[in-house]
């Protein structure tokens, strides 16, 4: 038997709604987070269950704390948990919580694992951070369970974040790297979507319309805000120095989001 929820087929349906939709369960970690928190909010507005879970709601990933009770009957587990920061720690951080998590939807019988990653994760070992994400993206593929990686470009909310990182007073460095900035809201409509789907036991790029060389994302920003520190290039200012080329943009068979960074902006 076969049931269909917005075009997805799905499997393991927890009931139907009034309305006729299967209604399925979610455990979603992380879920007070930016993407986290609208992914509850799109899922419970589709008229699934979601529940929210983080360490402010008495389930810790790092503990195990919590977790079996937030996996007990849930359809889908959605991991939207980022780690507190981004240097070697984080390397810890993915793969003890990943750790936990796959031991505990194993234990659960969890049909579906989805996880938020990053465009090119893999292409840029000499950063930590993306080291620690893609040790989170294999624990998952290895783990046995069905699963779903959802790869977005860098949100447009975290580009005031990348510039203070190499800004003073008067100027903002940064290298010419090509980003694909995409609004958290597009994030979260794929996550939900993907999370309300089969598994694709793969991944999915998501990414924003346009694409600009970091420093012209440093200039476009900092004029909409009436800002006027100028920007120079760097190509060694920050962490996007380590990248090379145009590993961070989406590839073919993308999903390609509708916000433009202008619009989102004002
Ligand atoms: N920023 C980007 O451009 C970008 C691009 C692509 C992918 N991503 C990925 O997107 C994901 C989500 O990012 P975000 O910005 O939505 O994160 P966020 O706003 O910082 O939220 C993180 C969430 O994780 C929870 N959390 C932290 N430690 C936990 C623990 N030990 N156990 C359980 N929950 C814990 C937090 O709970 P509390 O609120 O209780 O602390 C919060 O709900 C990240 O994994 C990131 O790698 C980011």
């Amino acid at each position: 038997m076969s049931e269909y929820y917005l075009g997805h087929e799905v499997s393991g349906l927890t009931g139907a709604t009034d309305e006729g939709h299967w209604v399925m369960k979610f455990a979603v970690i992380g879920g007070t987070g930016l993407i986290g928190s609208q992914v509850v909010r799109n899922l419970n507005e589709a008229g699934h269950e979601a529940v929210p879970h983080s360490p402010s709601t008495g389930v810790d990933l790092l503990t195990g704390q919590g977790l079996d009770a937030a996996l007990d009957g849930a359809d889908v587990v959605v991991n939207l948990t980022n780690s507190p920061t981004f240097d070697d720690a984080s390397l810890a951080f993915f793969r003890t919580s990943m750790d936990n998590l796959v031991a505990a939807a194993k234990k659960a019988g969890t049909g579906h694992f989805v996880i938020l990653s990053i465009v090119g994760v893999d292409q840029v070992p000499e950063l930590d951070y993306y080291r620690a994400k893609t040790l989170q993206e294999d624990i998952l593929k290895d783990s046995g369970v069905p699963y779903s990686i959802v790869r977005a470009t860098q949100f447009m909310e975290f580009v005031d974040a990348v510039l203070s990182w190499t800004s003073d007073e008067t100027t903002v460095r940064l290298p010419g790297t090509p980003i694909q900035p995409i609004a958290a809201a597009d994030v979260a409509a794929a996550v939900s979507d993907v999370s309300a789907g089969k598994p694709l036991n793969g991944i999915l790029e998501v990414g924003g319309p346009d694409v600009y060389p970091l420093t012209e994302l440093g200039r476009i920003t900092l004029s909409a805000k009436g800002d006027t520190r100028s920007v120079a290039l760097d190509e060694t200012a920050g962490m996007f120095s380590a990248v090379k080329g145009d590993v961070l943009t989406t590839k073919d068979g993308a999903r390609i989001a509708a916000t433009r960074y202008l619009d989102w902006l004002k």
